[in-house]
């Protein structure tokens, strides 16, 4: 069983779409640590409710990525975690679990790749007008939702979509195709 550790901020739609897709035996891995980086993110009563250990951490505390890297790094050791999978986790990976974790962090990104990276994906496809829209699975490199692309989804925009029905729409494609390629990639 391939141990993973998921990364998120906030909500954790994400994590909770792969926590289930591991219930219901359609992907074969375990989750070994959730790992957030906000004291209030949603995601950790998620954790709670599926009994699932966090970490907990705020990086204003430490002096620099590479101290809190080092902590998480003793954590997922610990736990023996094998890949890395960020679910929504709005900080850039350091040197510390780019090194370790080579070609075994994985990012999913509310955009087509490499258009539209950063913060308010959606909202920048929407100020610039684009008709296709989607999701994008990658590796993680040490860019800003770089590195290369291992699935993508695209949808038409349609005239009548709202913000609100594009975010739908993005969330429905990404928790079915994240623990979809997630599977794919621990098989090998
Ligand atoms: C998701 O849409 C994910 O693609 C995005 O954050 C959202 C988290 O939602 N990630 C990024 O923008 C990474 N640059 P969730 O907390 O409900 O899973």
């Amino acid at each position: 069983m391939t141990k993973i550790a998921l990364f998120a901020s906030g909500n954790g739609s994400n994590a909770q779409a792969i926590i289930d897709a591991i219930e219901r035996k359609e992907l074969h891995a375990q989750v070994a640590l959730i790992v957030c980086d906000r004291q209030e993110a949603y995601v950790k009563k998620r954790a709670e409710a599926s009994g699932i250990e966090v970490f907990s951490f705020e990086a204003k505390s430490f002096n620099g990525k590479d101290q809190y890297e080092k902590l998480i790094l003793e954590k997922l050791r610990e736990k023996e975690v094998e890949w890395l999978i960020l679910a929504g986790y709005m900080r850039l990976i350091g040197t510390v679990l780019l090194t370790e974790f080579e070609n075994k962090i994985v990012n999913i990104h509310p955009s087509l790749l490499p258009a539209f990276p950063g913060k308010d994906a959606v909202g920048q496809a929407m100020d610039y007008g684009v008709k296709v829209m989607g999701v994008t699975v990658h590796y993680v490199d040490a860019g800003m939702d770089t590195g290369p692309i291992i699935a993508q989804q695209a949808f038409s925009v349609k005239e009548q979509m709202n913000l609100d029905h594009i975010q739908k729409q993005i969330h429905r494609i990404e928790h079915q195709l994240y623990p979809k390629t997630l599977q794919k990639l621990f098989k090998y």
